[in-house]
């Protein structure tokens, strides 16, 4: 026998008493209930949320779901696809989870600031095992989830200590996330030009005009290698000058590098930017992702590094990098990191590493190739060169938004309206039908 229900117990009792004085609250309080839980389901707390746009990417990935064309091509997603357009899983990441596995390590919580034989390895990978900064301890390096948490600490770090300039200088365009990144945390977003749309490539002349007027200590932000969106990257003698005008005018240099490895395939390469402007004395903040060059999306591992003064700073800016970070997610998950650490800090595991990496990107260097040599052979007369020439995961075709609708609703080929490809979702299968597509489009 269960508990009678509270409310008709009351009921019941009133009715057995024989006070002609009684009074049943016990119904008064029922109805009460009634009408606030009756009024809390016909109002809400948030009819004033107004639908938001959906994500411009993510749109694009849901149309192609949509589209039952055998030929389509998502070229939408900044994820790499091995040459049967499917995921890839590095090897050296399946062989150090299963060192991690065979461990039997515990999953206690890691400290704020996350593993530390990750952080290590990761500030190495970043600024070269031989750096000074490090040798001088005058750097810190905490884990973060991805780089786009990096990139939020960053920001937030930012906007608590940065208080001399609050505007951040971004490429223009730059990456989608860069500019609510910056503005949630309370940051105001600027731009300077850098790319050309007549040529497809870099505005240096455009970029040291619009920097050269930057107010003293703003933030700049620099795509370390392989830009998102435009695959356009200074040269070295670029950099130079870049490096030069960013310290006459004394900003504050910002790294954002979530492709070391994955743009020339040679990760001392792709870091040579990070590591020229700290050899001049810039000393910048400095985001790390693991994503693309591990292939470790799901992860989320990476790491955000300060170079401070000396390493006095470097302490301080550590315990306001953890009293940051504590009331935010408490400290970082384990599992990436784990992976990302024993990979670099296991020789065998390092090298096959190195190899990997250099195979997705030749694999992408390949693809530009393939897609010019098509669409020359489609009888394409344009200038395809840019194609070549820009570097990394993602190509600016300079296709435009007609064209791209045209590809889309011909073709089944989905991009951003910007006209971005991912050039990792081509394929030897599928770069003849898509040069086919772009030239009935562009001819
Ligand atoms: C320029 C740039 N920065 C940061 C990120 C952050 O990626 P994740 O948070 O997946 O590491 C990306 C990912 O596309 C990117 O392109």
């Amino acid at each position: 026998m269960g508990p009678p229900d509270p409310i008709l117990g009351v009921t019941e009792a009133y009715k057995r008493d024989t006070n002609s004085k009684k009074m049943n609250l016990g119904v008064g309080f029922f109805l009460t209930a009634c009408y606030f839980l009756f009024s809390f389901f016909l109002s809400s707390w948030w009819t004033e949320v107004q639908m938001g746009p959906p994500d411009p990417i993510l749109g694009v990935t849901e149309a192609y779901k949509r589209d039952t064309n055998s030929k389509k091509m998502n070229l939408g997603v900044g994820a790499y696809r091995d040459d049967n357009g499917k995921p890839y899983v590095l090897g050296c990441v399946r062989k150090a989870e299963a060192l991690i596995a065979s461990k039997m390590l515990d999953k206690e919580y890691l400290p704020i600031g996350g593993l530390g034989d990750f952080n290590k390895a990761c500030a190495e990978l970043a600024l070269g095992p031989d750096c000074e900064v490090l040798k001088s301890k005058r750097s810190i390096t905490v884990q973060t989830i991805s780089g786009t948490g990096s990139l939020r600490i960053g920001a937030n770090f930012l906007s608590r200590f940065h208080t001399v300039a609050r505007d951040v200088y971004l490429p223009k365009p730059s990456w989608g996330n860069h500019t609510p990144i910056f503005r949630d945390a309370g940051m105001q977003l600027k731009a300077y030009r850098y790319y050309d749309p007549a040529t497809c490539g870099f505005d240096f002349t455009g970029a040291l005009d619009d920097i050269s007027k930057i107010p003293e200590h703003s933030v700049i932000m620099l795509h370390a290698c392989a830009h998102n969106p435009t695959g356009v990257d200074p040269r070295p003698e670029q950099w130079k000058e870049l490096s030069a005008v960013i310290k006459k005018r004394k900003l504050l240099v910002f790294f954002d590098m979530a492709y070391q490895g994955f743009a020339s395939g040679d990760i001392d390469r792709d870091a040579w930017a990070v590591r020229y402007f700290i050899e001049q004395g810039h000393n910048v903040l400095l985001s790390q992702s693991f994503a693309k060059n591990m292939g470790l999306y799901g992860e989320r591992v990476g790491g955000f590094t300060v170079v401070c003064a000396d390493a006095e700073e470097a302490k301080r800016v550590e315990s306001q990098l953890k009293i940051l970070i504590r009331p935010i997610y408490s400290n970082p998950p384990m599992n990436g990191a784990r992976i990302a650490s024993t990979i670099l800090s296991t020789p065998d595991l390092r090298s096959t590493w190195l190899e990997e990496v250099k195979g997705m990107a030749d694999r992408i260097i390949e693809m530009r190739e393939m897609l010019v040599t098509n669409l020359k052979k489609e009888g394409s007369t344009h200038n395809w060169q840019h194609v070549i020439d820009q570097i990394g995961m993602f190509c600016f075709t300079g296709l435009k938004p007609e064209q791209v609708e045209r590809l889309t609703k011909e073709f089944s080929v989905y991009m951003t309206k910007d006209g971005r490809i991912s050039v990792a979702g081509v394929t030897s299968g599928n770069v003849g039908y898509l040069a086919h597509a772009i030239h009935q489009v562009t001819k």
